[in-house]
């Protein structure tokens, strides 16, 4: 079986459904349930003997080793984080606590799970640790596309400590010889992506009539990947990966930030007419603290060493998630009424 963490989120519980359609092997899921977990992306799952949810932190190291010892994974996949860069410019202090400390105690114990286990184990085990394309900092319109060996240059918070975490995962394989797996990936979109993130907040906020915030001048540049996607390179990374190396995970969809609002509301403009055209709600807004101008990203290594490459474009991906959103509004009610969270207060 495996254990991951942050399967409550929004990739991670994709990454859940998605391995359990692929696969009969067992998956252990550990999350805090902090405000962007949310069960109710894994409902589905509510009679399947192969999910098992533990509500819990990264950085408890009693918990982990207990989960460790009791279901002895073959591999880790590490989702958890905070991964909201707005947020981390306003609070910084929650992604040093899980992003760097969680990140050292969850593999501090899987490190010692690990040296203990038989030699064909030994070899055999896997820790994947998913970090992000914003570790390599903010390109220019006309720079080369980040390659895994473009050096680190984070510019927030957030991408300062997915940054330490990736470095400490480097360095317990390079130290101690842990089977580690490091992807850094372009930003996502799909289903069960909490509405803080541009793409579903300009979706919901055009369906309630209000405006859509672009920061700054809207050029800002982002290579969308269509979250499926993410889910089928992390696992092919994890059958296929060279022990050590890291692989960079992107779209080939690089989009101003405008054009994607754009996008989104000509489909709803077709999708659910409103009196005007959506994109009559664009408002720009004060720009983001230190917001990197452009990522993009050079995915020759996983195409040429793994095979893997993306099978939504932006404009099918995309298509995909409005539909979603309009159909499933219970999901986007709870998450945002905050029902959700009082259930979660009652019954954990
Ligand atoms: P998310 O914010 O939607 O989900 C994070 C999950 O982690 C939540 O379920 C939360 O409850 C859980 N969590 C937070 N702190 C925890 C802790 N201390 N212990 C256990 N669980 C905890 O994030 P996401 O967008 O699904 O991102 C998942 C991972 O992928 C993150 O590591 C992020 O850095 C990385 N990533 C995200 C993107 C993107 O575009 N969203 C792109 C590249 C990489
Ligand atoms: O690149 C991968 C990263 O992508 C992940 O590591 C992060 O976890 C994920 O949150 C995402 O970071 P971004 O900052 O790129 O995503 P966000 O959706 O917050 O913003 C996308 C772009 O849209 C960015 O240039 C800021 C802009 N934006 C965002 C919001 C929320 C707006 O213009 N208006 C908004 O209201």
């Amino acid at each position: 079986m495996i254990l991951i963490t942050g399967g409550a989120g929004f990739i991670g519980s994709n990454f859940v459904l998605d391995w359990l359609s692929e696969n009969d092997e067992p998956i252990i899921n550990l999350d805090l349930l902090t405000y962007a977990g949310n069960l109710q992306s894994l409902a589905t799952l509510d009679n399947n003997d192969q999910h098992t949810f533990i509500k819990g932190d990264i950085g408890d190291r009693e918990l982990i080793t207990s989960l460790l010892n009791e279901h002895k994974p073959r591999a880790v996949i590490n989702f958890a984080a905070e991964s909201h860069v707005d947020r981390s410019i306003h609070g910084p202090e929650d992604f040093i606590l899980t992003n760097v400390n969680g990140t050292f105690n969850l593999i501090d114990e899987v490190k010692r799970y690990w040296k203990d286990l038989p030699e064909d184990k030994k070899q055999a085990f896997r820790f994947l640790h998913v970090s992000t394309d914003e570790v390599y900092g903010s390109l220019e319109k006309t720079d080369p596309a980040f390659s895994e060996t473009t050096a680190y240059a984070p510019n927030s918070p957030y991408s300062a400590s997915k940054a330490a975490s990736d470095h400490l995962v480097r360095a317990y394989h390079h130290t101690y010889g842990l089977p580690t797996l490091t992807t850094n990936c372009s930003n996502n979109y799909g289903p069960q992506q909490f509405p803080e993130k541009l793409i579903p907040l300009v979706l919901l906020n055009a369906l309630a009539g209000k405006d859509l915030p672009i920061y700054g001048d809207g050029q800002n540049i982002r290579d969308w990947l269509y979250v499926g996607d993410h889910c089928s390179a992390i696992r092919a990374v994890l059958e296929k990966g060279r022990v050590g190396e890291v692989y960079n995970i992107g779209g080939n969809s690089e989009k101003t930030n405008l054009d994607v609002v754009h996008t989104i509301c000509s489909i709803l403009d077709e999708r659910r007419p409103a009196d005007k055209p959506y994109a009559e709600l664009i408002t720009y807004v004060t720009d983001r603290l230190g917001h990197d101008r452009r990522y993009a990203i050079d995915a020759n290594k996983i195409e040429t060493e793994i095979g893997w490459t993306p099978t939504e474009s932006f404009e099918t991906g995309i298509k995909k998630t409005v539909d979603w959103y309009l159909s499933n509004s219970d999901w986007t009610d709870n998450v945002t009424s905050g029902a959700y969270k009082s259930w979660i207060n009652k019954n954990y």
